[in-house]
Order: C-alpha cells, then structure tokens, then sequence
C-alpha cells in the first residue's frame, strides 16, 4: 500500500504499516521517532531531546546505552550468544544467580530464569501450586490485592484486577480470591477477610507488589500492614510471592522493597531494571524450602516450566553488569539525592489545588490530579498531560489522571528539576 506522506523515512512508513505497537489504539495513533538514547535523554529524529522522566515503563536504572553495560554484552555475545539451558549450563547465569542469591533476603537461593515481568509472575503461580502438588496436598486458591497487576500473560492477568485492562478476558481467568490493599482505616477487615479465606486450608499463594502497587497508580501502603499478611499467609501454609517486577533494583529506596519486612517471602519475581533496560530477562527466585519439594528421585516432580530463552548469557552479562553499577556508592547515592529532590518538589505542589493524594517513595513520586469524576485510567486529562510534558521536553505517562515519577537513578539534578517544572507549568495550564 502506497502512502502519500513524503516526510516519512522508509523505516518509518513500515512502522505505519506492520508494527503493532502495545497498549495502543492504533487507529489514529501517533508515535516519536527515535534516533538514540543516552543516559536520561532520549534523541528523536527531528532533533528533540526529551528526558525519559518513566525509565522507558520503569525498567532503566542507569540510563540508556550505558557503556560499561554495553562492553559487557559485547564482550558476551562474541563468546556465548545463547545455549540451550536444559542438559547445558554456563558461568554468566551461575554468576548472576549467585549474585543475587547473596543479595536477596532470607533463604531466596534458587534462580529460575525467564524473559519478562509476566512470566516471571507465570513462574511463581506455577512454583507455588506444584510445589504444594508435589507434597501431595495439593491447593488451589491464590489470593491477590484489590487493583493489582501482574502483568499480560493469562496466569497474571488472573491474578490482575480486571475491570481496567482485562475485561474481554474475564471468562478465560481462573478464579481469584481478592483482599484490599490495607491502609489505617480498613486494615483490621482487611486482616480478617483475608484469614477468612486462608482459615479453609486451601491456599496455594499469595501474590503482592510489595509496598507499592505500580501500575494501579502508584499506591504506596505500610510495610507494617504487610508484615502481617505476610506471617498470617505463612502461618496457614499459604506461599508469599513478592511481585519485584518494577520495586525491585532500588525503587524504593531499598535493594528490595521485601527488605522493608522482617519476614522474607518465599518466592520473588525481579524483571525489568534486572538487565539495566538493555534486554529483556526475568528471573524467579524460590526459597530452599520450596526448591525441596521438587527435589526428588522422581522425574513427575520436576519443574515443569522452561523457555527457548531461559538463562540467556547475553542477558545474564547485562544484569551482571546492571549490578555492579547498582552496588556503587554513586548510585545509592543518586537514590536517595532523588529521595530528596522529591520530597523538596512535594513541599512546592502539596497545597496546590488540583493535587491530591501526593505519596512517594524512594526515587517515585505520584499525586492524583484533581478531576470531576473518581480517578480512572480513561480520565480525559491523561492525554492532554502526557502531549503537555513532551511538549516541555519531558517523557511522563500518567496513568489516567494520577500523575508520576519513575526516573532512571542516573538523572541529573538539574533534569530532574526541568521534570518538576515541566509539571507545574502543567498545573499553572490546565
Ligand atoms: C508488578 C508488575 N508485575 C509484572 C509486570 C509484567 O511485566 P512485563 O511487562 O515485563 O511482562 C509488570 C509490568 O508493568 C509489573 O509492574
């Protein structure tokens, strides 16, 4: 098909024409041509820079095309691209996982790999309920928080509140039994609901983003309030699955957003910053005690689970990487200057009025901006921001009206600023 556009590039023409890009209605949709990216700043075509204010959907720590990340997939792919990880193993996944075995807490030590937040999340599911298999008590109920994601698979997806994104696949979904995200005012039936339902002894799992829920809109709740679900699901025999995908690598503040507890869960999903946002990989961590149960002289009780890609080196080198530049001072400084910066920029916006509901933690900062109607993702006002923000230069996504920060730890404090600025011309505009 011929188009009549001239100011288009061949490559962007066959972007016009085959791509299908996520999360997008495509009818009418515009997209930005990118030429690079370098640190917080990514290059378009027609010349602009635009500061990457959401670390590309929350997975780039150190900035995009870092050089030492960079030298280490290169130095990677010219020795081991890829092998089969089954029969096969290789020194850049032992390495990793080692890495983060001493990083994570409690007795976290058995790596399972994958290639994104959603089969991570698939991983756990299935670790969990075949792990109870496999002790011959089988179980069957998971339990989830009100409003969670846990990504696009079917497996997640059930576990995912479904009225936003997942309507047209409600029938496919197994049945979930759903708790609200506890806060002061409903903790106590919070606690009680949720006791309710693991009282019946049939609770395979109990899956959460740990202190805050992501793309629910950033909801920030109280690691006390975990705490205890966490030792109430332990104590009927229910496993907890922390859902690291975008806390984990420092987002909040912490390595791990389970630092924050005291009781250490039994499985961890960790994707996005895992391989600094050069490539995509996943990793599932199960605790000794699950491992156990699939420790056996009998081959049915094997993991059934495994992908083309699993323990890519290439991938592997880059976390590899990522985790050497997350472990240096300079970064864990640049986490908490971004801590900081946040809650000077909360102390300017707080009393404005068409800012409600400001939380933070760690390097992300969300406020809810004030419409007629509840917040929502459809919210009218989310389009008209996010085309405001790249006119000032500045990549923000809000989800619906609720308005966030999730910037690379690399961002300078003066980009950081133009962000902050970017926002409150907004709220002077609209
Ligand atoms: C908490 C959480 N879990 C899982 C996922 C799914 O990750 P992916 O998009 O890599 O499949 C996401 C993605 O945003 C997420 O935020």
């Amino acid at each position: 098909m011929e188009r009549e556009r001239t100011d288009l590039s061949d490559w962007e023409m066959w972007d016009e024409q085959y791509v299908w890009h996520p999360y997008t209605q495509m009818k009418g949709a515009k997209h930005l041509s990118v030429e690079s990216a370098k640190g917080s700043q990514i290059k378009l075509k027609d010349g602009r820079e635009i500061i990457d204010a959401v670390s590309s959907w929350w997975v780039n720590p150190h900035g995009h095309s870092h050089p030492y990340i960079a030298e280490k997939i290169h130095e990677q792919a010219q020795n081991l691209a890829h092998v089969i990880f089954a029969g096969f193993r290789h020194e850049p996944a032992a390495r990793l996982a080692k890495t983060l075995a001493d990083w994570l807490p409690g007795s976290l030590n058995r790596v399972f790999f994958s290639d994104n937040g959603s089969t991570a999340v698939e991983a756990a599911l299935k670790m969990c309920i075949q792990a109870h298999y496999n002790e011959g008590k089988p179980k069957k109920t998971i339990v989830a928080f009100e409003g969670a994601y846990h990504g696009d698979t079917l497996g997640a997806i059930s576990t995912s509140a479904q009225d936003t994104f997942f309507t047209a696949f409600k029938e496919y979904t197994f049945e979930i039994q759903r708790i609200p995200l506890p806060n002061a005012g409903n903790f106590k039936d919070c606690f009680e609901k949720f006791h309710s339902v693991l009282k019946d002894g049939d609770v395979a799992a109990f899956i959460y983003e740990p202190l805050v829920q992501g793309a629910a809109g950033m909801e920030i709740y109280s690691p006390f309030h975990l705490e205890q679900l966490i030792q109430l699901a332990k104590q009927w025999g229910a496993y907890c699955i922390a859902d690291e995908v975008m806390t984990g690598f420092g987002r909040t503040g912490k390595t791990f957003a389970s630092e924050y507890m005291e009781t250490s869960p039994d499985v961890i999903c960790l994707s996005k910053c895992l391989t600094g946002g050069a490539l995509p990989m996943a990793i599932t961590v199960g605790s000794d005690e699950i491992y156990e149960k699939f420790f056996s002289d009998e081959k049915q009780k094997m993991f059934f689970h495994g992908h083309s890609f699993t323990g890519n080196p290439i991938g592997c080198a880059a976390s590899i990487a990522s985790l050497e530049l997350l472990k240096k001072q300079d970064c864990q400084d640049a986490i908490q200057r971004i801590n900081r910066q946040h809650k000077a920029f909360s102390d300017r916006i707080k009393s404005h009025p068409k800012v409600t509901r400001l939380r933070m933690m760690g390097t992300i900062l969300a406020f809810d901006w004030k419409i007629d109607e509840k917040t929502n993702y459809y919210a009218e006002i989310r389009d008209e921001l996010y085309e405001f923000f790249l006119s000032k230069g500045v990549l923000l996504r809000p989800l619906g009206n609720i308005v966030y920060i999730l910037p690379p730890y690399c961002i300078s404090k003066e980009e950081l600023e133009e962000v902050y600025s970017a926002i409150e011309s907004a709220l002077e505009k609209f």
